[in-house]
C-alpha cells in the first residue's frame, strides 16, 4: 500500500480538527449536554459513567474547579476497518499510534493520553495551575476530547457545583460567579440540561432545578437525574419524583446510584458499580416494577435518544454548514498549493472524500442511518 506522506497526514488531522472544532463548537452548533447541580450532588460521578471510563477527579468538596468540555468522538474500531482502504488510514491518528481509545488536551496539543489515570491528574493538575490549589474556580474551560470505538460522538459540559458559603480563596461573591458561569452555558437553547439533584435532599431545595428553570421555565430541554437513592432515609423513596408527581420535566427523572466515596477509596471497578446499581433497583421492592427505567444505563440511553431527536432535527441545517465547510476548505487547500501533494492522484480530491467521510461518519454515528453529503 502507498504511504502517504508525512505533510499529508498533518493536513488531514488539521483537516479534521477543522471538522470536530467546528462541530464541538458554536458554528454548527450542535446540542451539548450540560451538567449541572449543587458542589457534591454527584455530576462528575454521572458523567464519568455516561462516558463509562474512570478519569474525573471525583470526591466531598469543591473538586470541579473549572469548566471541563468534554467532546467524545466516535472512531471505527481497528476490527471494523475495512482491508486495503488506503482513505481509511490516515483518517484516525489510531492507525498511527496502534491504540484504538486515546484523549487529548486541548493545551497540550499532539499528547495522546492512553491512560486515563494520567488523564485524571492532567485535569487536576490543570485546574490547579489556572484556579489555585486553594478552592478557587475559574472561568477559563479544560477542552478535553475522548476518541474512542465505544462513545457516541457528543459534547458533555462538567462544571463546578453551586456553594452558599465562601471557603479558601473563593471570593465572597463565589456563589453569584458560579450562577453566571452555568447560566452561560445552560442558556443556550441547544444545551440539554441535566440537572443533578441529591436524592437525600428536598427536591424544594434543588439548584439544579432552580437555575434550569431560570432558562427552560418549560422544563423542555431539563433531564432530572436524581443521584444518591442508597442514601435516602430509610421507610421513604423517590418513587413520586420518579414518576413526574412531584415536579414537571417533559423529559421526566431518572433516579441513578453512584459509586460511594467509600467504593472510590477501594478502587471499586465502573462495571462493578454499575451491576450493583442495576442490583439495587431490581432487589429493591419500591424500584422493583420501574427498573428498566431507572440506573446509569437507562440515563445514557435517553440521553442518546433525545440528541439524536434534537440533532435528527437540525439535520437539514448540519448538511448545509458542512457543505459551506467543504467549499471552505477547499479554498484553504488551494493555498497550500500544488507542490504539497505530488503523485499521479488528484490529491485535492482525496481530501475532499476525506473530509466527506468525516462529516458522513459523523453524522451517521449520530443518526444510526447513512446521509448523502453533496460536495
Ligand atoms: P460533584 O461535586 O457534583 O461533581 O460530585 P461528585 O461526583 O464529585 O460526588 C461527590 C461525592 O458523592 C463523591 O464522594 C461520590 O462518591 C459521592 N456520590 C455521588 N453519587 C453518589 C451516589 O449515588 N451514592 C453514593 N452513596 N454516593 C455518591
Ligand atoms: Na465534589
Ligand atoms: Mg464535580
Amino acid at each position: 500500500m502507498a504511504s502517504l506522506g508525512e505533510d499529508l497526514l498533518k493536513i488531514v488531522n488539521k483537516l479534521q480538527d477543522l471538522v470536530f472544532n467546528t462541530i464541538g463548537n458554536d458554528s454548527l452548533d450542535l446540542p451539548q449536554i450540560v451538567v449541572v447541580g449543587s458542589q457534591s450532588s454527584g455530576k462528575s460521578s454521572v458523567l464519568e459513567n455516561i462516558v463509562g471510563r474512570d478519569f474525573l477527579p471525583r470526591g466531598s468538596g469543591i473538586v470541579t474547579r473549572r469548566p471541563l468540555i468534554l467532546q467524545l468522538i466516535n472512531i471505527p474500531s481497528e476490527s471494523d476497518k475495512p482491508e486495503g482502504d488506503e482513505v481509511h488510514v490516515p483518517h484516525t491518528p489510531a492507525a498511527v499510534s496502534g491504540q484504538d481509545e486515546w484523549a487529548e488536551f486541548h493545551h497540550i496539543p499532539g499528547r495522546k493520553f492512553t491512560d486515563f489515570q494520567d488523564v485524571k491528574r492532567e485535569i487536576e493538575n490543570e485546574t490547579a495551575r489556572i484556579a489555585g490549589n486553594n478552592k478557587g474556580i475559574n472561568r477559563q474551560p479544560i477542552n478535553l476530547k475522548i476518541y474512542s470505538a465505544h462513545v457516541l460522538s457528543l459534547t458533555l459540559v462538567d462544571l463546578p457545583g453551586l456553594t452558599k458559603v465562601p471557603i479558601g480563596d473563593q471570593p465572597t461573591d463565589i456563589e453569584k460567579q458560579t450562577r453566571n458561569l452555568i447560566t452561560e452555558y445552560i442558556a443556550k437553547p441547544n444545551s440539554i440540561i441535566l440537572a443533578v439533584s441529591p436524592a437525600n435532599v428536598d427536591l424544594v431545595n434543588s439548584e439544579a432545578l432552580k437555575l434550569a428553570r431560570h432558562v427552560d421555565p418549560m422544563g423542555r430541554r431539563t433531564i432530572g437525574v436524581l443521584t444518591k437513592i442508597d442514601l435516602m432515609d430509610h421507610g421513604t423513596n423517590a418513587i413520586d419524583i420518579l414518576s413526574g408527581r412531584v415536579y414537571p420535566l417533559k423529559l421526566g427523572f431518572i433516579g441513578v446510584v453512584n459509586r460511594s466515596q467509600q467504593d472510590i477509596q477501594g478502587n471499586k471497578s465502573l462495571a462493578e458499580a454499575l451491576k450493583a446499581e442495576r442490583d439495587f433497583f431490581k432487589m429493591n421492592p419500591a424500584y422493583r416494577n420501574m427498573a428498566n427505567r431507572c440506573g446509569t444505563e437507562f440515563l445514557a440511553k435517553t440521553l442518546n435518544t433525545t440528541l439524536k431527536g434534537h440533532i435528527r432535527e437540525r439535520l437539514p441545517d448540519i448538511k448545509a454548514r458542512l457543505n459551506t465547510l467543504m467549499g471552505q476548505t477547499q479554498q484553504e487547500l488551494a493555498s497550500y498549493g500544488d507542490s504539497a501533494f505530488t503523485g499521479k492522484e488528484h490529491r485535492g480530491s482525496l481530501i475532499l472524500q476525506l473530509m466527506t467521510r468525516f462529516a458522513t461518519s459523523f453524522i451517521t454515528s449520530i443518526d444510526g442511518t447513512s446521509s448523502e453529503i453533496s460536495t
